[in-house]
């Protein structure tokens, strides 16, 4: 006897739009969690969001100069780059992408630093360099839990996104790198380590003069922002330092204890097998790692109750990590009629995903349009509550004065910039969470190159550290 659906379609859809929804009650409860954990990791070390001091005591104004090298770990790619400040808050920037490999990404973590080291060497032989100086200045962009020490050393805490070098946690991955780079007598000097949310934060900040809160929302996510010292409780530095200092916050581990996170069985799903399970689950709900494989879970829990493509999957829908994020934003791009020939998600699945043809019909794909349209509204709504949650502990959430600039979010990462939909969506959630007038003061601009640029200034604020003797270190 052929199997029977024991639900509808519509039912079925309902139940995971619920699931997924998040309310004005839901949102304010994150982001009432958001700040009691803000406050928890300012003044407690080892905590899920860590909320990492990172020696930067100030972000720039545009009127910085220089040449400076930069490394980019933690994207897609690996990236150097050789970046000129023009004092205008504009750069120039020569820069080559390297691919890792998952091997290098898995292996020990001496092959992936003597990986980088020779990607260095390569690009300063293809492009050489502007700079005069005999030493040359380097930032790396690490975008990976540190507990940093200083602006220049700073101990890996744990990996993410699909990274997991065994022996690298507890190693300071500044000396990591200059170990690799000593072996092979490269005259570059690693001045200062940087997380990518730290970069976007400088490069905004150089590129419109001042910025509150710079975020990822890319293959993974993360903020980071400016911070009382005071507040800092955690740090215990002697009084007479600097006044302020960049906190990387981890958002990405934001209530991985889950009191409030409003988790599903997808996403238990795609954290149990995931390389660190109930870690950076807020992160597992929001990032382009991972928003293509929760999705590629409500659509086989809709194949296994024969309400989608009649039951039947594909090989590449039973493989994990094989509906991709990319393929969401073309789906979620496309407005063809279902029946066109010309649809962009009957395309996805028949032609990328090998779902055979005659098993998706239109109503196949307006669901798959469904449930792509559900994952990505709530990845936007959770990155609303924790750009809200930094405003609101900083004390920026509603105007200060009658000259008020606004306040300035610089943004990267694949998500962000291309995800169709996502900033419109994230700042539906923002007018609940900060009000009509809130919503609107935000400036939400793209830190171009932020892990570049953002490195090369925090080289240069490391440079002016060292050369006023006002070095910060614990
Ligand atoms: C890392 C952060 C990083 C973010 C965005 C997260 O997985 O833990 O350090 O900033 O990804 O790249």
């Amino acid at each position: 006897m052929p199997a029977v659906p024991s639900i509808t379609i519509q039912e079925a859809l309902t139940d995971i739009e619920q699931q997924f929804w998040l309310d004005e009650q839901a949102l304010k409860d994150i982001s009432r969690r958001f700040q009691e954990l803000f406050h928890y990791g300012l003044a407690n070390h080892g905590a899920e969001m860590a909320m990492i001091p990172t020696f930067v005591t100030g972000v720039p104004d545009g009127t910085e100069t220089g040449t400076y090298l930069a490394l980019d770990l933690g994207g897609t790619n690996l990236r150097v780059c050789e970046i000129n400040l023009d004092g205008k808050g504009g750069f120039t920037m020569k820069q080559e992408k390297y691919k890792v490999s998952d091997a290098l990404k898995r292996g020990p973590a001496k092959d992936l630093f003597d990986y980088m080291a020779r990607s260095v060497d390569t690009f300063l032989t293809d492009y050489g360099t502007s700079s005069s100086d005999d030493e040359l200045l380097m930032g790396f962009t690490f975008s990976f839990p540190v507990e940093q020490t200083a602006i220049d050393k700073g101990t890996l805490i744990h990996w993410t996104k699909g990274f997991d070098c065994p022996d690298a946690p507890g190693k300071d991955v500044v000396k990591l790198l200059q170990d690799a780079l000593d072996r092979k007598h490269i005259k570059v000097r690693v001045n200062a380590l940087v997380n990518d949310t730290v970069g976007a934060l400088l490069a905004r900040g150089y590129q419109t003069s001042g910025a509150l809160l710079g975020a990822i929302f890319g293959t993974g996510t993360n903020g980071a922002y400016l911070e009382d010292i005071t507040k800092v409780k955690k740090l215990n530095l002697p009084s007479g330092g600097p006044s302020h200092m960049v906190i990387n916050t981890e958002w990405g581990g934001m209530d991985d204890e889950r009191k409030v996170l409003p988790v599903t069985i997808f996403d238990n799903y795609v954290d149990r097998k995931s390389i660190r399970q109930r870690n950076h689950v807020f992160e597992k709900m929001i990032s382009g790692m991972y928003l293509g494989e929760v999705a590629r879970a409500v659509l086989t829990h809709l194949m296994d109750h024969l309400v989608l493509f009649k039951g039947f999957s594909s090989e590449l829908f039973n493989t994990m990590y094989a509906f991709d994020t990319a393929y969401m934003s073309a789906i979620e791009a496309d407005e063809e009629p279902a029946s066109s020939p010309n649809c962009a998600t009957r395309k996805v699945l028949i032609e990328t995903m090998k779902v055979p043809a005659e098993h998706v019909s239109d109503e196949d794909v307006e669901t798959v349009r469904k449930v792509c349209r559900i994952v990505g509204t709530r990845a936007a709504r959770l990155s609303a509550v924790a750009v809200a949650a930094v405003l609101d502990h900083t004390g920026n959430a509603q105007s200060k004065s009658t000259d008020d600039q606004g306040a300035n979010v610089g943004v990267d990462g694949s998500v962000i910039e291309f995800y169709p939909h996502f900033e419109e969506r994230l700042r539906e959630a923002l007018r609940i969470l900060l009000g009509e007038q809130g919503e609107k003061r935000v400036k939400i601009g793209l830190a171009k190159d932020g892990s570049g640029v953002g490195a090369a200034l925090g080289a240069l604020q490391a440079f002016k550290q060292e050369q006023s003797g006002h070095r910060v270190e614990i």
